[in-house]
């Protein structure tokens, strides 16, 4: 089997805080209520001038360095994000252009909140089947942008961000040991923007002014049940493939959509969350695809991940999309 080396990351957040009491001025909503149901005290907002691509290009940047190669070694660019510059084309179009990486093939993945794992999927068989030996994937979102700010049950949620890795098919360093996805359509509306698509409310002056441009999250209380139970499947996926369990793994990496839903995660695999679990949601809130990236990058640029360690990134988002992956670093 061809190795799979984590060479590098990288992330990037945009310099504009918006805190709970910011949010408290415009809507009705309190500092209390939202730290208490979902652990989110602030957000990365993006500014008016930078679109998702905008996000992207400084974690992708510093993942190349922390890497060691330039935009010229990247076989392909693999960008998870629902909020792409703009519908056509691809984020990772736009990216390229400005990174200057022409020699490179680039594509979306859309995975919603997964979108990172997602993306690390594909480029792991690229690079299993000797397709590529370098892969750029990144994960970035500008969550603002597609949000209603005058939905309180909703914009609270989320903030802007960027996170970004190197894969490549070598040996020596952080290895992914192993990688689970899975989906479930059927069941994948929970998560919606629901106007602009092929269907029956193509954009319109009608669907603006309903607002079916913006995310709309359906029973999100049930939702939290039907997450924790993915992640916690995805998890014992991975470890079971490979023989380990739960107590071998040293750090959880998840995505940060809620703390309650992550605490409870941490009781149902019966490991100590304080300890084991890397949270960033009471600083950047939940960021769709970016926020496992971005947690990624700072588990390690923080020394928070020691040489040998044994780390489990684990996913879940809209669509129904889950996954996770094992790293050896
Ligand atoms: C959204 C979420 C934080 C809501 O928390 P909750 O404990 O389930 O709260 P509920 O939805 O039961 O709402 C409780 C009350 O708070 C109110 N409320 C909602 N948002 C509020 C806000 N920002 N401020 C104050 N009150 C709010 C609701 O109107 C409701 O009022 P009611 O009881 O009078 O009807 C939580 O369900 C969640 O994080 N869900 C998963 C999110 C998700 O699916 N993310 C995407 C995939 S990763």
């Amino acid at each position: 089997m061809i190795p799979i080396k984590l060479a590098g990351t990288g992330s990037y957040l945009p310099s504009k805080i918006l805190t709970n009491f910011d949010l408290e001025k415009t809507l009705d909503t309190s500092d209390e209520w939202i730290v208490r149901r979902t652990g989110i005290r602030e957000r990365r907002i993006a500014e008016p001038d930078q679109a998702t691509s905008d996000l992207a290009l400084p974690a992708c940047r510093q993942a190349l360095a922390a890497a060691g190669i330039t935009e010229t070694d990247i076989d392909y660019i693999i960008m998870g994000t629902i909020t792409p510059d703009c519908c056509c084309p691809a984020g990772a179009n736009v990216l390229q252009g400005k990174l200057g990486a022409h020699q490179a093939v680039t594509f979306d993945v859309t995975a919603a909140c997964s979108g990172f794992v997602f993306a690390m999927d594909v480029a792991m068989r690229y690079l299993q089947a000797g397709a590529a030996k370098t892969i750029l994937v990144v994960a970035a979102e500008v969550m603002s942008r597609v949000v209603d700010w005058t939905d309180r049950a909703t914009c609270v949620l989320w903030g802007d961000g960027a996170g970004a890795a190197v894969l490549k098919a070598e040996a020596g360093g952080p290895q992914i040991i192993d990688l689970y996805v899975g989906t479930d359509g059927a069941n994948g509306q929970n998560l919606l923007v629901a106007g602009g698509g092929s269907s029956t409310t193509p954009i319109s002056h009608e669907s603006v002014d309903k607002k079916l441009h913006t995310l709309k999250l359906i029973e999100a209380s049930a939702s939290v049940r039907v997450a924790v139970a993915h992640f916690a499947q995805a998890v014992h996926t991975v470890l079971d493939r490979q023989g380990l369990k739960v107590e071998d793994v040293d750090l959880f990496i998840p995505h940060q959509a809620n703390i309650r839903m992550l605490q409870s995660l941490a009781n149902r695999l019966g490991v100590d969350f304080d300890q084991k679990f890397f949270i960033t949601i009471d600083k950047y809130a939940n960021i769709s695809s970016a926020s496992s990236a971005i947690a990624l990058d700072e588990a390690v640029r923080t020394g928070r991940i020691k040489p040998g360690a044994l780390v489990c990134i684990t996913v879940f988002g809209g669509g129904l999309t889950w996954g996770a992956a094992l790293i050896k670093f």
